[in-house]
């Protein structure tokens, strides 16, 4: 899927595969049905949900547009709030968007729909775009061992990633292009909300950010208690690369519960160990994860001096 389409709600059809949960929207608890590749408990979700929560309680989305691309089962315009203005998802897994336009229904205004690919949706032509971005998407190189080929990679021969390729071994091509091709539609004051993992190097992760036209203006980044355990179907083989680096990347939690880092070849061996064994358990491995709250490079400074 290179491109994308408006998606129609049916409401009476089957719906895919899903947890029947509740979640709470100040006094209202909502039922919710949750998508199984991507658990609320998952530890990226929490995070990004406790930063959304935490902006939207400093009315940061009041009156504002949203675009979340890959919005999944909309779990995270369910939390921004009732105040947002035309918030529309994009997604490109088919059951995601099914599970979303159910859970979006239960909310005071209407969400726009998309299935398809996020870059070809930025680069369709029209209005540029204000308010805000929300960005959770695959940041891993393609890879056989990801439990779902949609949530945990993205797709290597999506010709919208090509002008990206440098971004490829790390992993955060489909986000590049991503930025890349949004800040060509972005009004001076449209803001980026993006979650990126640690197991990457922050050179990495801001060189990508800064290349594609974006600069950062807040940072919010797990901690001790909140930091992500990686799972045992996502090969970190790629973060080899970073054996050299003198940032830590990945860590481990100790018999007395602290956290100590660990190298990214020790990291993948306890990963494949975890995917080898029966128990079905997670690796001792941690990971911290990052929202990046951005704004388009030099717009502000250019509009000053014009
Ligand atoms: C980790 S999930 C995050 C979902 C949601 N943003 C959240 O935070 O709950 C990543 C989502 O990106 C979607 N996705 C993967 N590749 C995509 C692409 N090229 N364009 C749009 N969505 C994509 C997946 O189907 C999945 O729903």
């Amino acid at each position: 899927m290179s491109g994308f389409q408006r998606y129609i709600h049916t409401p009476a059809s089957p719906l895919p595969e899903h947890h029947q949960t509740f979640l709470a929207r100040g006094e209202d608890i909502i039922p919710f049905l949750e998508a199984p590749e991507f658990r609320l408990t998952n530890p990226w979700s929490l995070f990004f949900r406790s930063v959304l929560t935490q902006l939207r309680d400093e009315s940061a989305f009041s009156g504002k547009q949203m675009h979340e691309l890959g919005v999944g089962d909309g779990r995270n315009i369910f939390h921004m709030g009732d105040e947002l203005k035309n918030p529309a998802g994009i997604d490109a897994h088919m059951p995601m968007l099914q599970l979303a336009a159910e859970n979006l229904a239960h909310l005071k205004f209407p969400v726009d729909l998309y299935f398809g690919d996020a870059v070809a949706f930025v680069k369709q032509p029209g209005e540029a775009w204000d308010g805000y971005v929300a960005i959770c998407l695959p940041q891993t190189p393609p890879q056989e061992t990801s439990e779902n080929k949609l949530v945990g990679t993205f797709r290597s021969e999506n010709p919208h990633l090509e002008p990206y390729a440098e971004w490829k071994t790390s992993g955060l091509q489909l986000v590049a292009a991503t930025l890349g091709e949004l800040v060509k539609r972005a009004k001076h004051d449209l803001r980026v909300l993006l979650l990126l993992s640690g197991r990457v190097p922050t050179a990495e992760r801001e060189t990508m950010i800064h290349s594609t036209g974006w600069a950062i203006r807040r940072v919010l980044a797990t901690n001790e208690s909140d930091i992500a355990q990686q799972s045992a179907y996502v090969s970190l083989a790629y973060t080899q690369v970073y054996a050299d680096s003198s940032e830590h990347l990945f860590w481990e939690r100790t018999a007395t519960g602290v956290l100590a880092p660990i190298d990214p070849i020790e990291a993948e061996k306890r990963r494949l160990a975890a995917y080898n064994s029966s128990t079905n358990e997670h690796p001792n491995v941690y990971h911290h994860l990052y929202v990046y709250l951005l704004e388009p490079k030099g717009r502000t400074q250019a509009l000053v001096l014009n």
